[in-house]
């Protein structure tokens, strides 16, 4: 246990039942609760979950009516959300607790990493939550709060530095058992709340008079930054058909790569194989009208779309097999689409 360590416990779980955050919706003891909130929280704002989890929470109730759900319906709720391998695993994951563990989630950090798309820091906060289990999260904001209050300079990217995160993390638990859930809530509200990456708000933290970076005056230097991701700009282009009626012709997308099991119209990094597809639809060059460009920041990606729109009215099977269908414009938001792809509708298709 490092000196600090109960004070540090003590003083967050006190901060936390005055200042934190009490009334988010999935703050309650079920570990199917939590564990959605938390893949959701995975890579998205605290605001936007606030919206997508009711209305998921709404149609699976329980992890059973999830992983009897068909994955076009998972994904068309995640739809807008990102990053869709957390959905894919989400409803796989599922899967799992009804054919793996009888129904109930595992209640250790180790058996519910077990569960696809559940990291260490995920299942601890699983476990914490739901289970009172003294176990710690480390994600980023948890390590921002670390690096500064106990002055720790590493590098970010290197996996023993990690370690030693995780070590002091799991050295600042608190005793018993019950405070677990202040304790892990306190940790993300210092992080998200006070202990921000820019302007942190030290006059407000209850750690500042423990504080060693601010001792130190290197609040502005911890945590040492990540080299940021290279981005790749990656062209790509959309066949838009409309049929007569004015509907759209979507296709599901393959399980891997970028939107994977979303539905999205004909898309190719090539403008060669969009007019090869086009003939498909007896569509050649001169039905062929360039739109304005959208572009779209993944990860490590700038997607720079090319959308062609023309008029067709043959069905064709898609070329990967996978199912094409022509949607009326009025139901286009019932399917899972790509941001992008949504944002274009919703701007008005005929651009
Ligand atoms: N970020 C990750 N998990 C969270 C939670 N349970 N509450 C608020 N923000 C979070």
């Amino acid at each position: 246990m490092v000196m600090s360590a109960s004070s540090f416990s003590e003083r967050l779980i006190r901060w936390q039942k005055t200042h934190g955050r009490h009334h988010l919706p999935w703050q309650v003891r079920h570990a199917y609760n939590v564990w959605l909130s938390e893949i959701m929280l995975q890579q998205t704002q605290v605001t936007t979950v606030l919206d997508y989890y009711p209305r998921f929470i709404a149609r699976f109730p329980t992890v059973q009516s999830l992983a009897e759900a068909g994955q076009d319906e998972v994904l068309s709720l995640w739809a807008g959300l990102g990053y869709y391998t957390r959905a894919r695993n989400l409803h796989k994951a599922a899967q799992q607790v009804v054919n793996d563990f009888g129904g109930v989630f595992p209640e250790s950090r180790e058996g519910l990493e077990k569960l696809c798309g559940v990291g260490r820091s995920t299942a601890a906060a699983i476990a914490a939550f739901a289970f009172l289990r003294r176990e710690t999260i480390l994600d980023g904001n948890v390590k921002r709060v670390l690096c500064r209050v106990f002055a720790r300079d590493g590098n970010p990217a290197d996996k023993k530095f990690e370690n030693e995160l995780w070590a002091l993390a799991e050295s600042l638990l608190p005793e018993r058992r019950e405070d677990m859930p202040a304790y892990t809530q306190g940790l993300m509200d210092l992080g998200a709340t006070v202990c921000k990456r820019t302007k942190p708000l030290c006059g407000e933290c209850p750690m500042e008079s423990m504080c060693e970076a601010k001792a130190q005056n290197r609040i502005a230097e911890l945590p040492r930054k990540k080299t940021p991701p290279q981005v790749h700009t990656l062209p790509l282009y959309w066949l838009m058909l409309r049929n007569q009626n004015g509907g759209v012709w979507l296709e599901k997308r393959p399980q891997k790569g970028i939107w994977g099991g979303l539905y999205c119209v004909p898309c190719f990094e090539t403008l060669a194989e969009l007019h090869r597809r086009a003939e498909h639809f007896s569509v050649f060059s001169d039905g062929l009208e360039e739109a304005a460009p959208v572009t779209h920041r993944l990860t490590h990606r700038l997607l720079l779309i090319t959308p062609f729109t023309a008029v067709a009215d043959v069905k064709v099977p898609s070329e990967n097999g996978s199912d094409g269908l022509w949607v009326a414009e009025k139901d286009l938001q019932s399917y899972g689409l790509p941001k992008p792809l949504e944002n274009y509708f919703a701007g008005g298709s005929r651009r």
